[in-house]
Order: C-alpha cells, then sequence, then structure tokens
C-alpha cells in the first residue's frame, strides 16, 4: 500500500504570552514590549524590529499571467528554510498588518550563498491580499516573514522521485528542483548520483505554466530530470493510462501538489500506478467537497463577546471569512488549516472541522476559525 504523509504544523501555546501582553498593555500601551521599540527602531531603519523578522522586496518578476515571484532579502537573523517549506509573509494593507502563507520557490543554497529567498503567488479572485500584492508591491517595500515550516521536503536516499504538480502547486516543488541543479552546480553532488526524477505538471493552457522556461532548461541540460507539462485544455485532465505512460520509472517517492481536487484525484491513481510508493502531499487549497453542498446550508447566530457583536452565520462558510465579512481582522496566514495563526477561543457552541468531518463539543476550546463553520449557535473570544 502506498503511504500517504500531508504536510502540517501543530502550534505552541504559550500561557507566558498572555501575561507578558497584559504587562506590555499596561506598561507601554502596546501589545508587547517589542511593539512599543519597533515603533523607534523604525524611525532608523524599517528593517530593524524585535517583533517579527522583516524583509525587503528586491525584485518582482511577472513569472505567468497572474503569478509573479517576490525576491526578498530577509533580515541575517532569519533562520533559513528547507526545499519545499513555506512561510508566512506580512504586509501593511491600508493601515492593517494582513498575513497569508507562501511556499518559496528558491533554492536553500541562494539563501546561505546570497541571502536572498522568493515567494511565489498566484492572484486569488477577490484575495485581498494576493490582489494588493500584484496591484501595489514594488522593489524596496518592506515585509514580514515568519520562520519556515513544512514537511514537504526532499526525500533522503529514494532510488527515484516522481513530481505531480497543478497550477500555482509548482512552487515547493520547483524550490526542490532548483536546490538540486544548485547541489550539481557547486559540486556538492555528482551529476552521476542524481536518481531519475519525473515532473509531470498540469496547466489550463500552455501560457499558464509557471516557471516553464527554467524547467525546460533544466530538461534539456539534465538527463536525470524528465519533464511532462500537460495543458489540461487540450490534453485533458489527470488520468490513470497517463500516469502509467508517464511515469515510468514507478517512481519510490512522489509529491503531489495542487487544489484540493487535483490532489484527491492524483493520490488515488497513484495508489494503483505505483502502489509501493511513499506519497507526500501540500495542500493549497481546500477541497471543494470540504464546505459540504449549499443544499445543507443552515443559519445560525455567532456572538463575538471581545467586540459585542452578534450576527447570522452559515453553516457552508468557515468563520473566519464570517469574522472579517463582520468587520473584524483576525490574524491568518495559510487560510486551509496549515499554520495555525487563526487559532481563537470558542466560548461556547459547536463547529466542524472541515478538514476532518469532526464537529466539537459544546463547551470552551481553542478552533481554527479558516477550517471551521458552525454547526450551532457559537460564542467566540473576539
Ligand atoms: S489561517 Fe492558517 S490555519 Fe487558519
Amino acid at each position: 500500500m502506498a503511504s500517504i504523509h500531508s504536510s502540517s504544523t501543530q502550534p505552541k501555546t504559550d500561557w507566558l504570552q498572555a501575561a507578558g501582553k497584559w504587562l506590555s498593555q499596561a506598561l507601554f500601551n502596546t501589545d508587547t514590549a517589542a511593539d512599543y521599540f519597533d515603533v523607534l527602531a523604525e524611525s532608523v531603519d524599517p528593517l530593524w524590529s524585535l517583533s517579527e523578522t522583516r524583509a525587503k522586496v528586491i525584485e518582482v518578476i511577472q513569472e505567468a499571467p497572474g503569478v509573479v515571484t517576490l525576491v526578498l532579502k530577509p533580515v541575517a537573523r532569519w533562520t533559513g528554510f528547507e526545499a519545499g517549506q513555506f512561510v508566512q509573509l506580512g504586509i501593511e494593507i491600508n493601515g492593517s498588518r494582513m498575513t497569508r502563507t507562501f511556499s518559496l520557490s528558491s533554492a536553500p543554497c541562494l539563501w546561505k550563498s546570497q541571502g536572498i529567498v522568493s515567494v511565489t503567488l498566484k492572484r486569488i479572485p477577490e484575495g485581498k491580499v494576493t490582489g494588493w500584492i500584484h496591484e501595489n508591491i514594488r522593489t524596496g517595500q518592506i515585509v514580514s516573514l515568519s520562520s519556515a515550516q513544512g514537511e514537504f521536503t526532499p526525500p533522503v536516499n529514494a532510488k527515484s522521485i516522481g513530481y505531480l504538480a497543478a497550477g500555482s502547486g509548482i512552487t515547493p516543488i520547483m524550490s526542490h528542483l532548483r536546490e538540486y541543479v544548485a547541489s550539481i552546480e557547486s559540486g556538492a553532488t555528482e551529476q552521476t548520483s542524481m536518481v531519475p526524477v519525473t515532473l509531470v505538471f498540469y496547466a489550463n493552457r500552455e501560457e499558464d505554466f509557471i516557471f516553464s522556461r527554467d524547467l525546460s532548461l533544466f530538461a534539456r541540460q539534465y538527463d536525470w530530470f524528465t519533464l511532462h507539462l500537460i495543458a489540461t485544455e487540450e490534453q485533458g485532465q489527470i488520468s490513470l493510462s497517463q500516469l502509467q505512460k508517464l511515469l515510468i520509472d514507478t517512481p519510490e517517492q512522489v509529491y503531489v501538489c495542487g487544489p484540493g481536487g487535483f490532489r484527491e484525484s492524483a493520490i488515488s491513481l497513484l495508489q494503483k500506478v505505483c502502489p509501493n510508493a511513499t506519497i507526500h502531499q501540500e495542500a493549497f487549497s481546500l477541497s471543494p467537497i470540504a464546505m459540504g453542498s449549499s443544499e445543507d446550508a443552515q443559519e445560525h447566530q455567532m456572538y463575538l463577546t471581545k467586540s459585542n457583536r452578534q450576527v447570522v452565520v452559515s453553516s457552508q462558510m468557515n468563520l473566519l471569512d464570517q469574522v472579517e465579512a463582520a468587520g473584524l481582522s483576525p490574524v491568518s496566514g495559510c487560510r486551509m488549516g496549515i499554520c495555525y495563526t487563526c487559532k481563537c477561543q470558542k466560548k461556547s457552541g459547536r463547529v466542524k472541522n472541515v478538514l476532518t468531518g469532526e464537529i466539537s463539543d459544546a463547551g470552551e476550546e481553542t478552533i481554527q476559525l479558516c477550517v471551521s463553520v458552525p454547526v450551532s449557535d457559537v460564542e467566540l473570544g473576539l
């Protein structure tokens, strides 16, 4: 049986943070003492901060329609990353700090040698942050960068590797490929010791393939790398016969990244094509079936205890979207259950976790707003 690994990260809770916040409010009228000193430090250098790690945008590259790469120079104390990991990028938009999760698309070697990293992001229709970045980001702007997280990292000692990517799901895979190439070019890895690597990459049309120039160059230059670009409008969606034909090396480790529906199809096909493979997947969006059908929609009351607000909410929308629609700006990152930045105290009421299908008890507990839908009236500590 194929074994399946999903990338996710558990949060750390720290009661000291709450005590520190109370003390800072009392002494400095800010959430942390670091916030107070940041205001002073920023006036000297906008990259200086005690409360967060910052980076300067040094280049903005248009990769494909609706896709840009931000090349960033983080401050030296940023802790680095492994190929395939993601970060939360924080940006100030109209006076509010917004964070979102993006995969790093550059090779860790580049960070080690030149102190540079890149994130590649696709504009999401109705997406506040990606839309703002596409229209407004400029070189010289300052963003915040979390430490890197995620387990979608290259295999150790695999005899052959397969990658299946759809759309912007190529970004963490590009980081793997760039790291392999950088390792060969630096002399750290012998060309002859590279195992076969096959990438099957799906996009709607020819012009939608992100990084197509670099990928084609790698395929021409390196015997160990085989590239298949599938434009689904002409060649059709992922299928069993296609994978049987393209994954001729029967990879031992397969990495799948793309939208929820794509991942589900890919994994069920891979279990037939290479039943002994270890499959790794990285989520880029929730599965379309996760929220249920609109016919099941029910309305409930949501009471926000700190802001003393009561609104009607739907059982078909996650609580993060509905809290934002109520006018609040809770901290969030990936918006699909990975990063835990949206965690919040539910005071009462029952919610369903759309990733696991689990329905909570009615009592007090911590929930992730982005993957929770209400199944009764709820009270949140916001
Ligand atoms: S925003 Fe990342 S888990 Fe909710």
